[in-house]
């Protein structure tokens, strides 16, 4: 077996069972605490950060990992995992049953591997870099949608939009340009149906690393452009992303570029 392939089977089996556990906690009273004004975390996010750290680590101790709940391993590793215990937190929340576990690999900075989990649908999305997209063991590809016009798109909104208003011009120029756009809660999820053609484009600003990491691979291993705003190859670094399936990529970017 590959060094690549017992990755991947590592993080399947940690993003099946912190995806099991949050399909059993949907739904249960538990604790939320504020991390901003509208950004909420919940126990939940916690115990599922917990399940993936601790497999992970007790498979492979000399690895860095980056975690959205305040986790961080830095020794200087050229492999570092980078996880976000569960995209969705407010659907979550709300007993919506649309969220996910998202958990990347990256080595010396390129991220190598890709795994989305969304335990409602009990859909396993997952990329090795060369070797092409998957959903449940199938190979996925971007849809083939030229114009913006019958393109149904994706976006979400900060958390800081209170005081920014950051998108909203953005948004008001793709809805009026677009077949439809939907607006799901999971960026990690938004990027996985681009690269399996349910969305034909997608962007966002002020993404983090543990949000787009493992679905921007995945994405372009479906086909797809996983770029910033100006149509640059991006670290998982960057925060604005733009998401499609290659032939909206120019028309999107040309409607950024208004906002
Ligand atoms: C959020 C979701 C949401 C997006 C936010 C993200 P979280 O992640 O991906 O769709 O609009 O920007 O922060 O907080 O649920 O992990
Ligand atoms: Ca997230
Ligand atoms: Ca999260």
């Amino acid at each position: 077996m590959s060094e690549r392939t017992v990755f991947l089977e590592a993080a399947m089996e940690a993003g099946r069972a912190a995806g099991a556990l949050l399909r059993q906690r949907l739904g249960l009273s538990s604790q939320v605490s504020y991390k901003g004004e509208v950004d909420l975390v919940t126990e939940s996010d916690n115990l599922s950060q917990g399940l993936i750290v601790a497999r992970l680590t007790e498979l492979f101790p000399g690895h860095d990992i980056l975690a959205e709940e305040g986790l961080t391993r830095e020794s200087g590793s050229s492999f570092r995992w980078v996880v976000d215990p569960l995209d969705g937190t407010t659907n979550f929340a709300h007993h919506f049953p649309v969220f996910c576990v998202s958990i990347g690999l990256e080595v010396e900075g390129r991220t190598e591997l890709g795994l989305v989990y969304d335990p409602m649908r009990e859909e396993m999305f997952w990329a090795l870099r060369g070797e092409g997209a998957f959903l449940n063991g199938n190979r996925i590809r971007v849809s083939a949608v030229a114009e913006l016009g019958q393109s149904l798109l994706a976006t979400g909104f900060p958390y800081d939009i209170r005081q920014t208003g950051d998108n909203i011009a953005h948004f008001g120029n793709f809805v009026v340009r677009a077949q439809a756009i939907r607006r799901c809660g999971s960026a990690a999820l938004d990027l996985c149906y681009v690269a399996c053609g349910r969305f034909d484009g997608f962007w966002e600003m002020k993404l983090n690393p543990w949000d787009v990491c493992a679905g921007a691979l995945i994405v372009r291993e479906a086909g797809g452009r996983a770029t910033d705003f100006s149509g640059r190859e991006f670290p998982s670094t960057v925060s604005h992303i733009l998401a499609s399936n290659g032939f909206l990529h120019g028309q999107m970017m040309d409607v950024l570029g208004k906002g």
